[in-house]
């Protein structure tokens, strides 16, 4: 019989390729979603890529009613938590918003796996090595304090995690991910920032199609071969199956210990610059593109030792940079119907 994974948050970026991957595994899925950053777009196109509808539900993690109501209504194995807000800037001018949203809907949704014998996989980032001393950084790097709320609040919610499996005997996983890039080679569903973008490959596609005057590279005085900083980017499928893998590892009973950390990354640096390059020779587009300022918070170099996923998960990326901005270069020019 097959399996059921609660998405919360399956209609945002990420969200949605986890979707996909999972369904076309054998999973059976539910997707919710409040859909306050995003809108049907995505959910329409798992469902096109699928070539059926899957289980929507709208809703906010925050209630504890409801998330409660879905978990005994339905036979819940496993829950990835995806339902946050994201943006690292608003964060530090509306603390109480990220903490309330962020905190609240990951402590509903331990309280009813607890109650409901459920799996949780809980996604976090990169950004709780802050800027690490030695890179790359394995899952036994130390976790440098958060630099903003947004980044404290995927610290403490790895810490809720763990603290609930010690004590109630559950099991879970955290993904930390590098820099999430790139869109489904169907050009079917992508990422759909809010305004302006903060992140740099959505700024790079809506600089190209014109919807951008010019991308601003923050900084081109780092101490890094090319001046520029060094991020880990890897592609949103490949993440994608990092989540089947450790789904799999959980439901399936193969865990080594009862909560477990692994790092999601390529494991090779490349430079703002080496990827605006990539991006301008895979695509044969133009980017208008200046050296501006450094931008506050920004770590100079960050990348991924993913050897333990490969070890334990049997998860890699496969995907080189150059298909992945292919495919992000696709994503865009179908938002814009050329
Ligand atoms: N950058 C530019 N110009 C832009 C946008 C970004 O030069 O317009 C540069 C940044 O300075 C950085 C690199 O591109 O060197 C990557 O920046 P992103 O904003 O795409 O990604 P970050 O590494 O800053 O962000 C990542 C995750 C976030 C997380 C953050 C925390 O994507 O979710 O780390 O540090 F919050």
């Amino acid at each position: 019989m097959s399996k059921t994974v609660l998405v919360s948050g399956g209609a945002g970026f990420i969200g949605s390729h986890v979707t996909v991957e999972l369904s076309q595994a054998g999973y059976d899925v539910i997707i919710a979603d409040n859909m306050s950053n995003c809108d049907e777009t995505n959910y329409n196109g798992v469902c096109a890529i699928l070539g059926k509808k899957l289980p929507f539900i709208k809703m906010d993690f925050c209630d504890q009613a409801a998330t409660d109501k879905l978990f005994s209504e339905n036979k819940i194995d496993a829950v990835i938590h995806f339902a946050a807000f994201k943006a690292v800037g608003e964060s530090v001018a509306e603390p109480i918003k990220y903490y309330k949203n962020n905190l609240d809907s990951f402590l509903n949704i331990l309280q009813a796996a607890k109650d409901h014998g459920t799996h949780v996989l809980f996604s976090s980032s990169a950004t709780v090595y802050g800027e690490p001393d030695v890179a790359p950084v394995t899952e036994q790097s130390p976790r440098k304090s958060a630099t903003s709320p947004y980044g404290n609040t995927k610290q403490m919610c790895e810490d809720f995690l763990r603290d609930c499996v010690a004590a109630y005997g559950m099991h879970g996983i955290a993904l930390r991910y590098f820099n999430p890039i790139g869109a489904h080679p169907s050009a079917l569903i992508g990422e759909l920032p809010r305004g302006i973008p903060n992140n740099l490959v959505p700024f790079i596609t809506q600089t190209a199609i014109g919807k951008r005057e010019c991308l601003n590279i923050f900084g081109n005085d780092y101490p890094t071969p090319d001046g520029t900083c060094l991020r880990d980017y890897i592609d949103i499928v490949d993440l994608a199956k990092a989540h089947v893998c450790a789904v799999n590892r959980m439901v399936e009973g193969r865990m080594d210990e009862p909560y477990e950390i692994f790092n999601i990354g390529t494991g090779r640096p490349l430079s703002v610059l080496e990827l605006v390059n990539a991006f301008q020779q895979v695509n044969g587009v133009k980017l208008n593109y200046r050296f501006a300022p450094r931008r506050e918070g920004d770590t100079i170099a960050v990348w991924a030792d993913p050897s333990l996923a490969e070890r334990k998960l049997g998860w890699k990326a496969t995907r080189t940079v150059e298909e992945t901005l292919a495919a992000a270069w696709a994503w865009e020019k179908h938002l814009a119907g050329k």
